[in-house]
């Protein structure tokens, strides 16, 4: 990791005093807006700070800002996001680079307040050129407070007194109350019961990316499919290769949550600690750490997120010929029938809510 020290903040320093004063804009009312603007809301709700409230700018027209309308925010429209004190950045990644250089700066000037923003992922910041847009004027702060978990955890987690840690990293710090301000924020959306780390924005854009392609997303699911077709080759009935190689992957995955690595193998029969100790360690042998340092170094050099950049001005070329793919794809298929057969049916029959009672049409992502 680099320079600033890392560690995690003492939790009795929480207080939501820097926002005293702060009109919140949340950008985007998706999976984090709507978990953050929430949290955001009913903290201060719970423990007022002058001039403090939340509103939320979501595209004119979409499903985010009819959301957010039932939900009983205010949506404001483009031409009021210079009455915002505090902005937090709740857009896709990829979105994030034009939408603040061509539309939320020029307001920011506009409005001749100071520029403070929040976001809840690094990659734009660490490796796009948005990073240097926003250490200069109008920004005077420009931090993270980046959950560990999917926004409907964010929500879930607070509404049952509790929360998702939080990294928290300065990127930009004029002001001198940049700190103090994320986290506030971190406190707001109820972090700091759980955790908050402090590292830098450009460890966290790291590790994230990381994380997110090499095990939670990219890994598991190319080791589910590579297990899956391995079985379907020797012949074995694809429902028996999706029931024991991907739908119990949850069984594991909830034990090595909540007890750690070893506390899951206490948790197993003894067969299969065997076999996880004696078979597990070769899948990882055959140039595995190879490739890991290969995409953390592609992560690093910032090729991943030109690469990315590149994709989305192509039109997603990639995402829609994977998307185009699903219905023909055999562990899809076999596993839209598997699930369907043996899930216990939802009492909504829809997906989970964004808890506090509160109608949700969005899904969670990572
Ligand atoms: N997914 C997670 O739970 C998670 C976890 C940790 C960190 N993060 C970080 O949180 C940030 C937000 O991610 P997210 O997953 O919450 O995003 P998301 O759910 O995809 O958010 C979509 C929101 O952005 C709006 N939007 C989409 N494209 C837009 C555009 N071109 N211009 C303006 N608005 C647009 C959508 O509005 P419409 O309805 O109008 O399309 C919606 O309000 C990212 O930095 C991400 O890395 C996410």
């Amino acid at each position: 990791m680099n320079g600033a020290a890392s560690g995690w903040i003492d939790p009795a320093t929480a207080t939501m005093c820097p926002l005293e004063g702060c009109a919140i804009v949340v950008l985007g009312y998706g999976n984090q807006g709507r978990a953050q603007a929430l949290n955001l809301h009913d903290s201060l709700k719970a423990a007022p700070r002058a001039g403090a409230g939340v509103r939320v700018w979501a595209r004119a027209g979409g499903a985010s800002a009819r959301q957010a309308l039932r939900d009983g925010f205010e949506v404001i429209d483009t031409a009021a996001l210079g009455t915002g004190d505090l902005f937090l950045c709740l857009l896709p990644d990829e979105v994030q680079g034009a939408f603040i250089t061509e539309t939320l700066t020029p307001a920011v000037r506009a409005g001749g307040r100071p520029g403070r923003i929040g976001f809840a992922h690094g990659g734009a910041l660490a490796f796009t050129e948005l990073g240097e847009h926003l250490r200069r004027p109008p920004w005077v702060e420009t931090f993270l407070v980046a959950p560990s978990g999917p926004g409907v955890d964010v929500r879930d987690e607070f509404a049952a007194g509790w929360g998702v840690p939080a990294l928290l990293a300065i990127w930009h710090d004029q002001s001198g109350a940049a700190y103090d301000r994320a986290l506030a924020v971190a406190t707001g959306i109820g972090a700091t019961r759980a955790g908050v780390w402090r590292t830098t924005v450009a460890a966290e854009a790291a590790v994230d990316l990381f994380g997110e392609q090499a095990v939670i997303c990219g890994g598991i699911t190319a080791l589910l499919r590579c297990a899956y077709q391995t079985l379907m080759r020797q012949g074995y009935d694809p429902e028996m290769a999706y029931l024991e190689c991907v739908h119990q992957l949850r069984l594991t995955a909830e034990l090595i949550h909540r007890h750690g690595v070893a506390g899951m193998r206490e948790r197993i029969s003894g067969t299969a600690r065997f076999g996880d100790l004696t078979r597990g360690p070769r899948l990882a042998e055959a140039g595995v750490a190879r490739a890991m340092a290969d995409i953390l170094s592609e992560i690093e050099s910032g090729a991943f997120m030109r690469e990315w950049q590149a994709e989305v001005r192509a039109g997603s070329p990639r995402l829609e010929a994977w998307r185009g793919g699903i219905d023909q794809d055999s562990m899809e298929m076999v596993g839209r029938d598997v699930r369907a057969h043996v899930l216990r049916p939802e009492p909504s029959g829809g997906r989970r809510s964004g808890g506090s009672g509160v109608s949700g049409e969005q899904g969670e992502s990572r």
